[in-house]
């Protein structure tokens, strides 16, 4: 592909962890990508990562819990760029806490970056997508969306409420060319689980059928294939990748 025909794929939550691995992947995929997180200067070392290995990518600062700014954020993507192919919908928090004691705010603030930023990102790049009559949009759950854990009910609401979603998009929009899907990863080693202590983690990883944490890249290649042209007939999945643990 020459640049100007690239497709292009948004990626959010892209300046560390399991977005960042995705963004390197989808780059070297042959996307134009276009890396969302809040923090400018990672998210410029990043593009220049991926640049130097001959990537195609940029980079555009968001804070994803404002409704508004995620909204202007696609409508800036599609006016500067004239596409949007693919949607990334990664970027997510925690705020841990047993029901008893979680805030509304602790619930509030998780559901408006892992869900309300989710669905505003998806309705606003559907009609650019729907004009291109081609699009993947594929959002991070977790296993917790399926399975629940406990301390997590505000994180367990969001990433179940994704799969939901994300079906339904799926029905939706699957005469236009557009699939959806959602990636659940299990335990995967990232700033997110390094707040987890080293014990936590290797009993956790014991009781895997593959008996070992998963990898940022290990997500990437299952967002690679979704969003693939190989991947066409698959809409509505959730792909769980986690070591086995739910199954
Ligand atoms: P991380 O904490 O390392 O990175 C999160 C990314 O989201 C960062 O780039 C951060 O800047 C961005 N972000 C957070 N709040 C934002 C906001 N308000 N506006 C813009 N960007 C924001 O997390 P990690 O581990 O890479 O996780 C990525 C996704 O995978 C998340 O949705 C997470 O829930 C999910 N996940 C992670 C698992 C793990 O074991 N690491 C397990 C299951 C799901």
């Amino acid at each position: 592909m020459g640049n100007d025909e690239r497709r292009v794929a948004v990626v959010t939550g892209a300046s560390r962890g399991i977005g960042l691995a995705i963004a390197r992947q989808l780059a070297e995929d042959g996307f134009h990508v276009v890396l969302v997180a809040r923090d400018e200067a990672k998210l410029q070392s990043a593009q220049a990562e991926i640049e130097s290995k001959g990537g195609v990518a940029e980079s555009r600062a968001c804070d994803l819990s404002n409704s508004a700014d995620v909204e202007s954020l696609i409508e800036g993507v599609v006016s500067d760029r004239g596409r949007i192919d693919v949607l990334v919908n990664n970027a997510g928090i925690n705020r841990d806490g047993l029901i008893l004691r979680m805030s509304d705010e602790d619930f509030h603030d998780v559901l408006a970056v892992n869900l309300t930023a989710v669905f505003v990102a998806c309705r606003a790049s559907a009609r650019p997508m729907m004009r291109g009559r081609w699009g993947r949009i594929i959002n991070i759950s977790s296993v917790t969306g399926l399975i629940g854990n406990p301390g997590q009910a505000n994180y367990a609401a969001a990433k179940s409420g994704i799969i939901g979603l994300t079906k339904t998009l799926a029905k939706e929009l699957g005469s236009k060319g557009i699939t959806a899907n959602v990636v659940a990863p299990g335990f995967i080693e990232t700033d997110m689980t390094d707040a987890m202590s080293e014990e936590v983690l290797s009993e956790a990883a014991k009781r895997l059928p593959l008996r070992r944490l998963g990898q940022p890249e290990e997500i990437a290649h299952a967002v690679s294939y979704l969003a693939s042209e190989g991947a066409g007939y698959v809409t509505g999945q959730v792909l769980t990748v986690d070591g086995g643990m739910v199954c």
